[in-house]
Formats: C-alpha cells, structure tokens, sequence
C-alpha cells in the first residue's frame, strides 16, 4: 500500500491520545500467527529486524511506521504491499491494538524509550534495538516495567546469540584463564564530531517529517547530513557515539561472562566537551565491583577511533605520544602484546587473567587463548544453535526465555552509558552509585542521568 503526501501529513499530526490497555501475552492463538509491528524500516538496521523476525515461520508482519515516506515506499518493501503503513508510529499501535502480539523498534537511540514505554504499556512484547535507552534514568524503568507486566522482551544484539561470543563467555565461566582483573575493548569506528557545536538550518526533505523524528527531543532546525539518517550517532541528543554503536556489542561478552552490574566509577579521556556532538575518539576508564568470575576489582578500559590500542609490537618508536591534560595517552598497553607479525583485531576485547593468563576475543571471531596451550585445558561447549530474533517469536508465543531481555540489557546499557556520559567531564574520576543511581561527586553529571521529554508532537 502506498502512501501519499496528504494521508502522511494527516496521519503524522494525530497526537496519541489512544486508550493504552493491557491486551495480554500472544493475543492470536486461534490463528497461531506472531503478529509484529516494525517502527522504523528504512535503515539498513530496520530492513534487517524485518527481515530476521519475518523469517519465522509463524510470524505476520501486520505494521510498519516510518516518519520518513520514502522508507515506507521503499521497493523492498514490495511484499509486503498490504500491511498497514503509518508515519506515527503511536497511531499505529492504537489503530492496530489487539492485532498486535510484539513491536520491533529500529528508531534512532532517543526514540527507543518513548516507543518500548508506549508499546509495553500497551502489554505488548517488544524488541528494541540497542542500546536499550538514551538515558541512564531509562533502562532500569523498563526493565522493572516489563518484570511487573510479565512481558517479553529482548535487546537487538544480535551477536550475543553468535557461537563466537557464547563460546567465549564458557570459556571464561570455565575459568580457563583464571579469574578475570581486566579487561580491555575497542573499535577503531568514530561516531563523533569533534567541529564545532551545529548552527543553521536546511530545508527538511518533502518525504521526512523532521517534528515525529525529533519525537520527545528537543526541537531545532532541520540540517542534512548531520542527523538523518544514521550520522545522529554522533549527536549528543540523538545518539551515544561508538560507545552506544559498537561498544554494546563488544562490552556484551564482558558483561555476560562476568556477570557485571554497574561500575563503582568512570572516567573519560577525550577532547573538551561541546555541547552538541561526542568526541572522534575516547579512552574510557571503569571500576566494576568484584563478581564470581573477577577478582575483588575489574579494571575495564575502552577505546574507540584513534585511541584504538596497538599490540607494542606493532608501534612506531618514533610516534610522538599525544598528551591530554598533561597525561600522555600511550598508543599501546603492555597487555596487549601479540606474538611477532601478529596485530590485534580492528575491534575486539582482551581478558586478563589475574596470573597473566590471556584471552583474545576479535569481534565475531573465535576467541584465541594466550598462550595456546591453555586449549589443552579447554573442555569444548556444547552450543545448541540460537537464532537471536526466533528467540524473541518463541517467547513471545510462549516457548523458551529471551537471552539478552531488559533485565540482562539494563546494565549493560547503564554502563555503557555511564561512559557516555562521561564524555563530559573529561579527565574527571566520576563515582557512581549504582543503587541511588546517581554521582557521589558531581551534580552537574548528575544533570545528565535523565532529560525532559516534549509531548507535543
Ligand atoms: N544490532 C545491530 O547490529 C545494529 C546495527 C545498526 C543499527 N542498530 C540500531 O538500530 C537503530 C537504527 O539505526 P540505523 O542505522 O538503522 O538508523 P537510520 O537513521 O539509518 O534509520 C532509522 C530509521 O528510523 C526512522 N525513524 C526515525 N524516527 C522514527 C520514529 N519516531 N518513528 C518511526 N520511524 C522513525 C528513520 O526515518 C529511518 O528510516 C539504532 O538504535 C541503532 O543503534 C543496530
């Protein structure tokens, strides 16, 4: 079905003012279908959250919403030709209500709240893309809401179900490198901008409607090229920068394997804030509290553009070391060596074990044991096969648990947030309080936890 320019500014300025009641787990048993609502389907995210639930076979896609029309008019779409299609994503759950067993959001960070918020109250299960949240304050409330409601839920990464990292996760259980006192990951990605604060405006494009993009934001002009689509990764307001893109990923294995909660304290090292975008590279500095499978302190370092760590091996002697805030900011960490003619991955993560024991973990790869003896020591997991989207149809019809559900995904985007938000007070120790939720030592961080929402959109 198609929509036209009039029919989309008509469904774009409805406000939701739908009744929002509980319609319950699976409300489609008669006709054993899993019926789904997509919001946000034209990036190459959205298109691959359709695709991935729609291969089960029990599932119906019965909504798309988009506020940009060339996304719902988009070709690939073609076969999907008699599903419902909205700008608003809200009218679109109120319209289709009951019809609805589970809504997948595909949205820019900032919106994933609103969207899972509205689509639980609504009974719904949800799968929202990572991070769970834009907001510290955020993903512990969804998590507690979808406990109190019973509802199923599953955070996109879709990596945790890969054989690579839930082999690596047994193998750290196993306690093959003993365990665990630090842990460094990285991604030499840059989802940032390091130019001035962003002024002006540009014409918003006939097909977008830039007010539904903003959502609860605040608002500002339209500027091409800088939000939509895909760059608001690099906008404070939209996005969480590489953190919020690769660093879920990579830190999910850490925190799966270790059982982490939320870090003691964070710091940040990176350019001087600008109010607008995330800096291009950034080392951020964690202290988690001691679990089952760490010693009493984790030391946790991040990295991501530039600050990308080499194994010694591989650096020039006669690289200068960049200083910042008089700190000297070392290409490479003793930790990190490799043998001779190796480099280490573009993206990854290194465990060290508290005896010096090492495990090398290349995003999507087999981890490496440093030294390879310890294999000897391995005993090989039996991995049933996981389809990280199937997962989601099964619970939802109700067979089988969620592996990265809102309770697992509330941490790990806490933490991943934290250093995000750190990214604002660069150099400075902030120390966290995971149980109040909020810093010990600066209130002005304290002004970041959380944000205002606007409504009327
Ligand atoms: N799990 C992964 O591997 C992975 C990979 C890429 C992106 N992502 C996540 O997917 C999400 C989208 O990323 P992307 O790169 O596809 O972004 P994008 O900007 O390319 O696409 C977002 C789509 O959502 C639409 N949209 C924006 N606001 C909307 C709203 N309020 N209602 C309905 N539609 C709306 C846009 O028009 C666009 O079509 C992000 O949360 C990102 O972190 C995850």
């Amino acid at each position: 079905m198609k929509i036209n320019r009039r029919q989309f500014l008509k469904t774009s300025s409805v406000f939701a003012g739908w009744s929002i009641l509980p319609t319950g787990a699976w409300s489609n048993p008669l006709n054993s279908r899993f019926c789904t609502a997509h919001i946000g389907v034209g990036g190459m995210m959205g298109w691959r959250d359709l695709r991935s639930v729609a291969s089960h076979p029990k599932v119906q896609i019965v909504g798309l919403a988009d506020v940009d029309r060339t996304a719902l008019e988009h070709e690939r779409l073609l076969s999907y030709q008699d599903t419902a299609r909205f700008a608003d994503y809200r009218e679109m759950l109120g319209t289709l209500g009951d019809k609805i067993d589970g809504v997948v959001i595909t949205t820019p960070d900032h919106t994933h709240y609103t969207a899972t918020l509205m689509a639980m109250n609504m009974g719904k299960a949800v799968y929202c893309q990572k991070p769970l949240t834009h907001e510290i304050s955020e993903a512990y409330e969804l998590a507690a809401l979808a406990k109190e409601k019973n509802l199923v839920t599953q955070m996109g990464i879709q990596c945790h179900s890969a054989d690579a990292y839930r082999m690596a996760v047994d193998f750290l259980q196993q306690g093959i490198i003993g365990k665990v006192s630090k842990v460094y990951a990285w991604s030499n990605k840059s989802w940032g901008d390091d130019g001035a604060a962003y002024a002006g405006s540009d014409p918003v494009p006939e097909s977008l409607d830039w007010n539904l993009w903003l959502g609860s934001a605040a608002t500002r002009p339209y500027l091409k090229d800088k939000y939509h689509s895909a760059k608001w990764r690099k906008t404070l307001d939209f996005g969480c920068g590489t953190l919020g893109d690769m660093g879920v990923h990579i830190i999910d294995t850490p925190y799966a394997a270790l059982k982490l909660g939320q870090p003691h304290s964070v710091k940040v090292t990176c350019r001087e804030p600008n109010q607008c975008s995330h800096p291009t590279k950034n080392i951020v500095e964690y202290e988690f509290p001691g679990t089952e499978y760490t010693t009493d302190k984790l030391q946790f370092t991040w990295f991501d553009g530039a600050y990308v760590p080499k194994a010694a091996e591989q650096v020039n002697p006669e690289l200068e070391i960049e200083t910042v805030k008089s700190q000297p900011v070392e290409p490479f960490h003793p930790d990190l060596g490799l043998e001779a003619g190796k480099t280490l991955p573009p993206q990854g993560a290194m465990f060290i074990g508290e005896d010096g024991q090492r495990m090398l973990l290349p995003h999507l790869s087999a981890p490496q044991l440093l030294p390879r003896s310890l294999l000897a020591n391995v005993t090989k997991p039996q991995l049933k096969p996981a389809n990280h989207y199937h997962q989601w149809v099964d619970a939802g019809m109700g067979n089988g648990t969620c592996s990265a559900d809102f309770e697992y995904a509330a941490p790990l985007t806490t933490g991943v947030l934290l250093g995000v938000v750190g990214n604002r007070f660069p150099g400075q120790t902030l120390q966290w309080d995971g149980d109040a939720m909020r810093f010990t030592n600066n209130e002005d961080a304290n002004k970041l936890v959380s944000r205002s929402y606007r409504t009327d959109y």
